[in-house]
């Protein structure tokens, strides 16, 4: 595994999907998970990892497979050895991960036969063609088309499919499990075409069955019932079929059916999703966020379901998602409309159809108030609290603008509701943060006024929950120090003489005051690399990057782009940190400086706690305010000594 990833060179595994120049020691693109037109993604050979610096991803090379191939970790790794012919032995796995791990496969294998099955059925049997093939036939559907989606034929029998199945071996428990067979022991889709339903690496999870005879009372479509590969609300169908479309025209369309998807798909528009005639869910949302923010919503004009479909979207602005929706001409589906008039033409209707999500729902309401100012209260508050859900201030005063506009009110009325609104969104994520304490920290420098949960407007991207912040104490600076000098040099020799590593020298002076790190992403590193310590266990960057830990291994990552990323006002700190800018060469002098560094701030910080309760003494209690002037004086000293070593000029 170490030998995989010390082999795989970031900018090697980068180069085959992202076109990188030269900076300096660094490399440098447009960035292939958001969107962007100027380059922040950055590859550091050097380091061996890369960070986006408008979107936040960083990482090794096996994250960046894992991210941008939409590969679990083991994969991302079989993936690497392959391209650099490593032989791996597989990762070892605790006996509970194999079993499940087997569970779940024996349900893709189960599901894969019975796709074939039905596949069978559908091009090689009488039935199959006479009434399954003809039917997709007739829909318009090529044979290649019919293939790729896996597509098939339910037979018109009680126990073919599971006499078939259970025969081939496969358990009849687990093909109750899948919903193949009912519980009954019969087979579940009898007389039904077949739509196999794919996750997002292209394999079958679930099926879907639509009826065949007219009028039946039974259900148009019966779909099988979730299992653990099968979690309807986190999937959408199509999503392996129109994931690299969605990302390369950088927009993923969504509409309600089976049929839809497919049928656009084969008229070569591939970048569409169908959310199976539910409505949108949170899961779903942040699936299409990893190809695209832009998503362009179909819906079937003679819906009645419209209006209260909208009032459900306003969660995709949270996610600042572009939303823009198209009204089909009244009684036609995608598919229809599509069959009716041509792919170009299609194309064409929706590209110019396409709404503004909060301008068409503003529209869509106001037509109904019918100058009713009650009505229309109801709708400014409507309207008022789906503007306030879009992160992006800068779209929010857009929406304002335009909103105050179509609805004929004063700009100022909208500006001050809204701003009520946001208000209590973000009273409320502020509470919500208190409950669950984050591990991951921003750094806000200590003087910009406190700042609110804004993203940072130097970026292009906003990122969805802006990421949690907090104030910095101040003294996160110097821990930072310390801990990317763990992460980055903890391995290293400090002292030949006295055999002892960066990290036994750093440790060994700060363990006393680790109680007293303000933050606990770095309190939580350096309390892993003392645990290193004591088990006389060697201390690499690798470790902490390749950590289990998502929070550490990223934390690591970010540290090691430190001297890059200096927050705003970092400027008065440089002070501080010109000893660090090749900190490859010179971690002795760097993890001393930062010691220093760090414990000067304590020291400081003593101090002023000290002098806080000397004001408190009661005037009459004279040993206690002696206690506490030596208190002080001591504290002083060691200041004055820790600027002296730091090389910083005593001002008082
Ligand atoms: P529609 O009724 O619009 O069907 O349902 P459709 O997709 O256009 O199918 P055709 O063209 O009549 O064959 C839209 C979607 O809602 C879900 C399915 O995902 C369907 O594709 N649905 C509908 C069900 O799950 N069950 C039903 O009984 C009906
Ligand atoms: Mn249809």
């Amino acid at each position: 595994m170490q030998e995989i990833l010390e082999t795989a060179k970031i900018e090697d595994v980068v180069q085959e999907f992202v076109n990188l120049r030269r900076r300096g020691v660094n490399m440098i693109g447009v960035c292939p998970f958001h969107n962007e037109k100027t380059p922040s993604f950055t590859v550091s050979p050097a380091k061996n990892i890369f960070k986006c610096f408008g979107c936040g991803k960083a990482g090794d090379s096996a994250k960046f497979i894992m991210e941008h191939e939409h590969l679990s970790y083991p994969d991302a790794l079989r993936y690497l050895a392959r391209k650099y012919r490593i032989e791996i032995e597989e990762v070892k796995l605790t006996p509970e991960a194999v079993a499940q791990q087997q569970a779940e496969e024996s349900l893709y294998i189960i599901n894969d036969y019975a796709r074939q099955f039905y596949q069978d059925q559908l091009f090689d049997t009488d039935m199959g063609k006479s009434v399954g093939l003809s039917y997709f036939k007739g829909r318009g559907f090529r044979e290649e088309t019919i293939r790729k989606f896996g597509l098939g034929y339910a037979p018109n029998e009680y126990e073919a499919f599971v006499k078939k199945a259970t025969q081939a071996g496969y358990k009849l428990d687990f093909l109750k499990k899948l919903g193949l067979a009912s519980q009954y022991d019969k087979d579940f889709f009898r007389n039904r075409v077949m739509f196999t339903i794919h996750n997002l690496s292209g394999k079958p999870i679930a099926f879907a069955g639509r009826i065949m005879e007219k009028d039946a009372k039974a259900p148009k479509y019966i779909n099988s019932p979730e299992t653990e590969i099968y979690v309807k609300n986190k999937n959408l169908y199509g999503i392996f079929h129109a994931k690299t479309a969605i990302r390369k025209v950088d927009e993923c369309i969504l509409v309600e059916g089976y049929t839809d998807v497919i049928s656009l798909h084969q008229a070569g528009i591939e970048n569409v999703v169908a959310s199976s005639g539910t409505s949108l869910t949170e899961g779903q949302i942040a699936l299409i966020k990893r190809f695209t923010p832009n998503i362009k919503i179909l819906y079937d004009g003679d819906a009645a379901g419209v209006k209260a479909a909208l009032r459900g979207l306003d969660m995709v602005l949270e996610q600042d998602m572009n939303v823009r929706v198209v009204l089909l001409p009244d009684g036609d589906d995608p598919d229809s409309y599509l069959q009716k008039v041509g792919a170009t033409a299609f194309q064409e209707f929706i590209e110019q159809q396409a709404k503004d999500f909060i301008l068409f729902k503003t529209n869509l309401l106001l037509a109904e108030t019918k100058g009713d100012p009650v009505k229309k209260a109801g709708l400014v508050r409507d309207i008022v609290e789906s503007v306030a859900k879009v992160p992006d201030p800068f779209k929010r005063s857009f929406y304002v603008k335009e909103c105050a506009r179509v609805m004929e009110l004063e700009e100022q009325v909208l500006v001050t509701e809204t701003n009520k609104a946001v208000q209590q969104i973000l009273v409320k994520r502020d509470a919500d943060r208190r409950k669950k304490p984050e591990v991951k920290v921003n750094i806000v420098p200590e003087d910009d006024g406190g700042f609110p949960s804004e993203a940072p407007p130097e970026t292009d991207y906003v990122p969805v929950a802006p990421a949690p912040q907090r104030r910095a104490t101040g003294h996160e600076f110097q821990e930072r120090d310390i801990v990317r000098i763990l992460v980055e040099a903890g391995g290293k020799v400090y002292d030949e003489k006295e055999n002892m590593t960066v990290a036994e020298f750093v440790l060994g002076n700060i363990e006393d005051v680790l109680d007293d790190f303000d933050n606990p992403a770095y309190l939580r590193i350096a309390k892993e690399a003392l645990q290193l310590v004591l088990d006389k266990q060697p201390i690499t960057t690798q470790y902490f990057i390749g950590h289990n830990d998502q929070a550490i291994s990223e934390l690591a990552v970010d540290l090691l782009h430190s001297p890059w990323e200096y927050s705003p006002g970092w400027a008065e700190r440089e002070l501080y940190l010109s000893s660090q800018k090749m900190p490859e060469e010179n971690f002795n002098k760097d993890s001393l400086s930062a010691l220093l560094q760090f414990k000067l701030r304590k020291v400081i910080r003593l101090g002023e706690k000290n002098q806080l309760q000397m004001k408190q003494v009661p005037p009459d209690d004279a040993a206690q305010l002696m206690r506490l002037m030596k208190v002080q004086m001591k504290l002083m000293e060691m200041r004055n000594e820790l600027m002296k070593q730091v090389g910083m000029v005593v001002l008082k």
